[in-house]
This record gives C-alpha cells, sequence and structure tokens, in this order.
C-alpha cells in the first residue's frame, strides 16, 4: 500500500509504556505513526520497531503541556507521513499525595500535563482534520481514576475526571465535522508510572515496596496486572471503523476492578 492510502496516527508518550504499546498496535493494524514525546531518543529506537512492521514513523519532541508544542507535532506528522487521521493523547503524569499536602506547584504541573495536554492535542487534531475537510478520530487518556478517586491519588484523579469532561464536551462540538471523540480507562498497568505511584506511596504511607503495587493486582478480577497491550486493543478498536458510531465514551479496560 502506498503511504497516501493508509491512515495515520499521532500518539503522544509514545517513547514507552502504554503509549509505545499503542503506537505498534497501530503500526500492526496498518497505520503510519507519528510519535511525540519528550524524550526523542526513545521515540526513535520505537520509531525502528513500528518501521519493521513495514509501516512509515516519524518521531517529533513536544511538550504536550505547550499549546504550539502540540500543534507543531501535528504539523510534522502530516508533512511527514502524508495524511492525518487518528490523534491519541496519552501523555501524563502521575501525582501521589494527600489532599491535606496538595502544593500548588504540583497541581499546577499535573493539570498543565494532563488536562491541558489533551485539550490542545483535540484542538489541534480537529483544526487539522477541519483544514483537510474530513472526519476523524481523536482519543484521550483517562484511567479508572477518572471514575473513582483513589485515596493519595486525588489530584491526579481530578485530571482524569476532567479528562473525560473534556471528551464528552468535544464529542458534542465536533460530532457535525464528522469526528469522534472517545477516552480510554486502563486499571493497573505495569509501567514505569506504576513503579513510581508504588515508591510514592510507599514514602507517604511506609507501606514496603511492591506493596501498594500488589494490593491494587490483587484486586483486580482477573488475577494479572494490565500490560499496554491490553490498553492497545481497546484503542485500536477506537481508531478503527468498528469505533464509527461511537462517540464522547470512556470505556474502562482494567480486568475487573472499578464497575461502570
Ligand atoms: N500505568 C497505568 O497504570 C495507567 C493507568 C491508567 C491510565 N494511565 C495513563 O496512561 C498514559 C500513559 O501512562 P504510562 O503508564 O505509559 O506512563 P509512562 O510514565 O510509562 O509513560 C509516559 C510517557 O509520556 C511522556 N510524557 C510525560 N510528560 C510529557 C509531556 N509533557 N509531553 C510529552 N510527553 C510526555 C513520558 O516521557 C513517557 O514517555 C498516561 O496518561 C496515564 O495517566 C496509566
Amino acid at each position: 500500500m502506498s503511504k497516501t492510502t493508509r491512515k495515520v496516527a499521532l500518539v503522544t508518550g509514545a517513547g514507552q509504556g502504554i503509549g509505545r504499546g499503542i503506537a505498534l498496535r497501530l503500526a500492526r493494524d496498518g497505520m503510519h505513526v507519528a510519535l511525540v514525546d519528550l524524550k526523542e531518543d526513545k521515540t526513535r529506537l520505537v520509531a525502528e520497531e513500528v518501521r519493521a512492521l513495514g509501516v512509515e514513523a516519524a518521531t517529533f519532541r513536544a511538550d504536550v503541556s505547550r499549546r504550539e508544542d502540540v500543534f507543531a507535532a501535528v504539523e510534522h506528522a502530516e508533512k511527514a507521513l502524508g495524511g492525518f487521521d487518528v490523534m491519541v493523547n496519552n501523555a501524563g503524569i502521575a501525582s501521589v499525595q494527600s489532599i491535606e499536602a496538595a502544593t500548588p506547584e504540583e497541581v499546577e504541573r499535573i493539570f498543565k500535563i494532563n488536562v491541558e495536554g489533551v485539550l490542545w492535542g483535540i484542538q489541534a487534531a480537529a483544526a487539522k482534520f477541519k483544514a483537510r475537510k474530513q472526519g476523524g478520530k481523536i482519543i484521550n487518556a483517562a484511567s479508572i481514576a477518572g471514575h473513582e478517586a483513589f485515596p493519595l491519588l486525588g489530584v491526579y484523579s481530578a485530571t482524569k475526571f476532567a479528562v473525560r469532561a473534556l471528551t464528552q464536551a468535544a464529542a458534542k462540538e465536533f460530532a457535525s465535522a464528522g469526528i469522534t471523540v472517545n477516552a480510554y480507562c486502563p486499571g493497573v498497568v505495569g509501567t514505569d508510572m506504576w513503579v513510581e505511584i508504588d515508591q510514592r506511596m510507599a514514602q507517604i504511607t511506609g507501606a514496603a515496596i511492591g506493596e501498594t503495587y500488589d494490593k491494587f493486582v490483587g484486586g483486580i478480577a482477573l488475577g494479572r496486572a494490565e500490560t499496554p497491550e491490553d490498553v492497545a486493543g481497546l484503542v485500536s478498536f477506537l481508531a478503527s471503523p468498528d469505533a464509527d458510531y461511537m462517540t464522547g465514551q470512556a470505556p474502562l479496560i482494567d480486568g475487573g476492578l472499578v464497575y461502570r
């Protein structure tokens, strides 16, 4: 297939973890993939893995909390890969802190990345789809924490509830333009993010290293932690024509942990 007949997807936070898993899955689905992250050395490695699957890859360094970076990333993806069809606003950070001890600096930082990053991603993708006079799919990273808050994860949860709000409003605003907007809500995925959450939980609660992670995983009905590939399966569906009639939703994929 030539590069113009394949769909083009952009994935933020694609250097590792869930974003890498999504990028590889969309490549396996036959899409060209633009890999965006703060860490370009890491996206270059993922790009090699993507190309090994027989599609094209492009890398771009961007901080998703900076609106101009996100718009530039979308421009770059279109120029490098010859189209623009799917935007996955995956980049995000964790914050582990009690409600009592949350600081303005910490709250501002995580909202800039997890909430503004998604908002700029939605804006940039929708503007590009409209300029190209086509529809498209926007897919945002929420979380189980976007459906239910947990102790010491209140501020993180607030950012993920906000992602669901943006997803719903954008779905309603862009439906008439043929643009769907959905989110995915993973549970406990064994990435670097959970290593950090577990360590911070240990510092604050006195739990042993690994204890908080094991406790969360112990609550999963299907009896194991989630993998990036588990998440990528849902994102693959949301990016596919099978999801054409779905918009404004934030389905959970968590092995049975939070039930909605
Ligand atoms: N790991 C989990 O259990 C879990 C569960 C639910 C939701 N999520 C969400 O999934 C997404 C990915 O999580 P992960 O576990 O793969 O995390 P991760 O920390 O392993 O990877 C995140 C990636 O995003 C990049 N990134 C961070 N800030 C950025 C910024 N400002 N601009 C551009 N890139 C940036 C990092 O460099 C990194 O490559 C996040 O939005 C997270 O909140 C994760």
